[in-house]
Formats: C-alpha cells, structure tokens, sequence
C-alpha cells in the first residue's frame, strides 16, 4: 500500500507531533466542510490530493462514524494561530482539519497534500488505498507576506503558464504573486481608456520575442485562480522609470511629445515618463484606476526603481504624487526600495532590493518593509555556472544561500516589526519558457518560502534540505521542471 510521511513537509510547520497508528484513505473515504469558508479548500482537496466523495456534516460528525471521513471545521479555531493558522488531526478513522478561515483551510489541504505519497496523483485513490501516519499538526506563519514576482515584461508569459507558478507558490504556502507587468521592453496589461499601452507596447520583448500582452479578462482569470488558492496578485506598473514600452506607444508621454523606438536590449535606467506635466498624471490616474477595479487584493505597485533618467528632486515630488494616486482609489502603494528617498506620505510598503539607506528612511516613515535581498531572493541569479539561463551580477545563488539567511537581521538598524515579510522577485531577461522559470523557483522557491513560513528557531539546512528531497518525485509527478542543485545533498 502507498504510504505518506510525516517528515516531508515544507515549510516546516510549527509543530508536528506524530500518533500511533495511520489514516486509511479510500475512494470512499468522504469529505464534510462544517464551515462556507473551507469551500475552495475542498475543491484543492478534490482536485489535488484525491477525488473523493462528499458527506454532510453530520454523517461525517463526531458520533457517526463512516469508514474513513475528512472534516473541516472552524469550530474550535485558535485564534492565537491567526488568519492563516491551521490545526490537523490525524486519527485512525478521521482527519479533522481546524482553522479560522479560508486561507488557513488551504494551508491545511496544502499541508495533508505533502503528507500523501507523490505516487497519489490525478489517477485517483488506488484500489487498495494509501496509509496516513496519525499526527496532531498545527501551525501558522512567520510573516504575512509571503511572495515571489514574476516578470512578465521582459519575456511575456501565457496566463496558463502565470497559473500553473501560482500553483508552485500555493504549494509552498506563499500568498503574494506580484507581477511585473510593465517596463522598457513591453506593457502587459490592457488599459482600455489607452488601448495602444497593449497593441502597441505590448507588442516587444527583449531579444525581438513574441511579445504579448493580458486582456482585462485573462487579468481578472489569473487574479481568481490565485485567490482560489489563497495567493493575492499584487500588480505592478513600473514609474517614472522602465516607462519606454509606454512611451513608445503614446508618443504624448514623453517630454517631446515624440514617441520613443521599441526596445529590445537589458539596458535599464535610460526611460523616464515627464513628470513634470500634469497630463502624465492623468494617464497615471487612468492606468491605476483600471488596475483598481481589476484586483481585489489590497495593494498596486508602482515600482520606482531605477529612475536614473529622471532629476532627482522632481522624482521625489513625482513619488509622492503617484502614492497618493494610488490611496485615492482605494489601495495601499508599494515601491521598489528607492521610493524611501521620498516623502511617502501615508500607509505605503516598501520592496527592499539593494541599497538599505533608502529602505531605512522608508521605515523610519512607518512603512511596511518586504525584503528582496538581491543576494539571496533574486532568483534571475544562476545557481551556479553551470545553469543555463539567469545573470550572474550579484553572485551565484545556491539552494543553501537562498535558504541561510534571517530576514529580522538581514539590514542593520532596521527595526523587525517594520518587516512584513520576503518575496523572491524572478526577472526574466534571459527567460523565457515555463520550464526555465521553474528550474529557476525550484528547489529555490521552496527554500525561501520555508525562510518566510517557519520562525528562525525552528529552521536547520540539513533538516529542510532532507525534508526537500523528498518533493522531487512530487515535481516529477506535477511535471515541474527543476534544477539538480549540487547545494542539495539527495536532489544532485
Ligand atoms: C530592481 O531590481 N531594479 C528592482
């Protein structure tokens, strides 16, 4: 009979506490949701850990017993675990999972998904059923955000292929997916009060590739898969910098009112809209009103990052102008690390990347701080210089490299509970297939989210990358493509 383990979980929860004897799951076996909230994470349960039937609540309650039953249920929630938190109770004749909402309810399925053997795949519960080791689970996260960004500008990425790394982060827990969605190269998404930003902009890519661009449809498709899975889109529009696909496509942003060449290269730093005039904020407006209406998650970001072809001083005043755009309707701004230099002006979150002098006076305005280390979460970084795609400017970066790191000591003098958490930002100059991207997250990805998921006390290398091991016939299973980092004793 096929048999999970319990020793294979990442992140690593918070406690795990194995019981004698095992869960027998059969085709049979039947699933209750007590509670509304739990809904998408029965659907995730039926579609990724095993087809099974339902039950009502009460046949599958605690005094009527059919054969084997999985119960999921807020009675009980602790709420000392928080929003994302979750309780698993694995028993001999039920599995009753615990949390006090719908993002904890999917961490929890996420959870029992690794617990089964990779082997239970879309095919079904073979005839003779799979054994569960009894446990008592339970869990929450370190921080509450928990991302990866992809870049969609540079090379364009099918919305299949945005879902399919949105299910790659899930599985490992992580709620943030920010996407790039604008810069010099092409402009992703579809601003119907500027049509030309998408058939214009969009039609470029670095190296001459396809280009594309996502329909306010194909936004809205991938914003609703994410939220299934618990993972919040968080959208980026690049300014004043990383603005040449724009500028190429409406000619009035620039300064001179002449539309720019299409660009294709890895330069950056050369594109700036004109801050100056007030049209450009206008169009600014335009663009994060169509964003605003189109993701329901709390933030757009802006980027910032970069400007070197914009004065100094006039983008700060630019900064400042576009942060309060963004809270006019409704949403609270992120900005790369550099907008720190800025008068921020209200709730902002800043993305640490390079230089921590901006990211400090960030913080010392009340922002929120998501770290992306380039040396440790830039996953554009080769592994090492055998990988194929990826850059190399900020050193190679091992599975144990991206993994060996404390996000509370990683700036000095930043105090910790500014941070909000980590995200793993993948630029895509050199990428451009779903399988590069995913050799590039995995193993990676999962050694950050476990970076982000479990506190510092509890995470060892050699525990996580023994744990880590023992996914690789999971991503076989999946068809997820990985690197055989030589960092990773049983993945070489
Ligand atoms: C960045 O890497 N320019 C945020």
């Amino acid at each position: 009979m096929l048999t999970g383990r319990l020793d294979a979980v990442v992140p690593l929860p918070l406690e795990v506490l194995p019981a004698p004897g095992q869960f027998h799951l059969t085709a049979a076996t039947t699933v209750a949701a007590v509670d509304d909230a739990a809904s998408d994470a029965v659907a995730l349960l039926r579609r990724r850990v095993a087809p099974l039937p339902s039950a009502t609540a009460a046949a599958a309650g605690r005094h009527d017993r059919p054969p084997s039953s999985i119960v999921l249920t807020s009675d009980e929630a602790d709420p000392a675990l928080g929003p994302e938190g979750y309780r698993l109770r694995i028993g001999t004749e039920r599995i009753e999972v615990v949390a006090g909402g719908h993002d904890g309810f999917l961490w929890a399925v996420q959870t029992l998904r690794q617990l089964m053997p990779p082997e239970l795949g879309d095919a079904g519960v073979p005839p003779d059923g799979v054994a569960v080791p009894c446990a008592s689970i339970h869990d929450a996260p370190r921080y509450p955000w928990r991302g990866a960004m992809l870049d969609v500008a540079r090379h364009f990425f099918s919305p299949a292929d945005v879902c399919s790394v949105t299910e790659l982060l899930a599985a490992y827990k992580l709620n943030r997916l920010h996407l790039h969605l604008t810069d010099d190269q092409g402009w992703r998404i579809e601003v119907r009060a500027h049509p030309e930003l998408a058939t214009v902009g969009g039609q470029t890519a670095v190296d001459g590739g396809p280009g594309g661009a996502y329909t306010q449809a194909d936004l809205t498709a991938i914003v609703e898969h994410a939220r299934r899975l618990g993972v919040t889109v968080v959208p980026e529009v690049d300014v004043p910098g990383h603005t040449n696909a724009a500028l190429s496509a409406l000619g009035w942003l620039s300064c001179d009112g002449e539309p720019r060449p299409p660009y294709t290269g890895t330069h950056v730093g050369f594109s700036s809209l004109c801050v100056e005039e007030e049209r450009t904020y206008g169009w600014l407006d335009d663009v994060i009103g169509e964003l605003a209406a189109l993701t329901p998650g709390a933030w757009i970001h802006l980027g910032g990052d970069e400007s070197a072809a914009t004065d100094a001083e006039a983008y700060r005043g630019f900064v400042t102008r576009a942060l309060d755009l963004v809270r006019a309707h409704g949403k609270v701004p992120v900005g790369w690390g550099e907008i720190g230099a800025a008068e921020l002006g209200g709730p902002t979150v800043v993305q640490h990347w390079f230089d921590p002098r901006p990211t400090l006076a960030a913080a010392a305005q009340g922002a929120g701080i998501v770290l992306s280390p380039a040396d440790r979460t830039y996953l554009d970084q080769k592994y090492d210089e055998s990988t194929p795609v990826g850059v190399t400017w900020m050193g190679a970066i091992t599975t144990e490299r991206a993994y060996a790191w404390d996000p509370a000591r990683s700036i000095e003098g930043l105090d910790p509970d500014r941070i909000l958490g980590i995200e793993a930002p993948l630029w895509t100059e050199t990428i451009s297939t779903r399988a590069e991207v995913e050799r590039m997250l995995v193993p990676r990805l999962p050694a950050l989210a476990e970076v982000a998921w479990t506190s510092e006390a509890s995470r060892e290398w050699r525990s996580f990358a023994a744990r880590l091991a023992g996914h690789r016939g999971r991503w076989d299973a999946d068809g997820i493509a990985w690197t055989a980092d030589p960092s990773v004793a049983g993945l070489a």
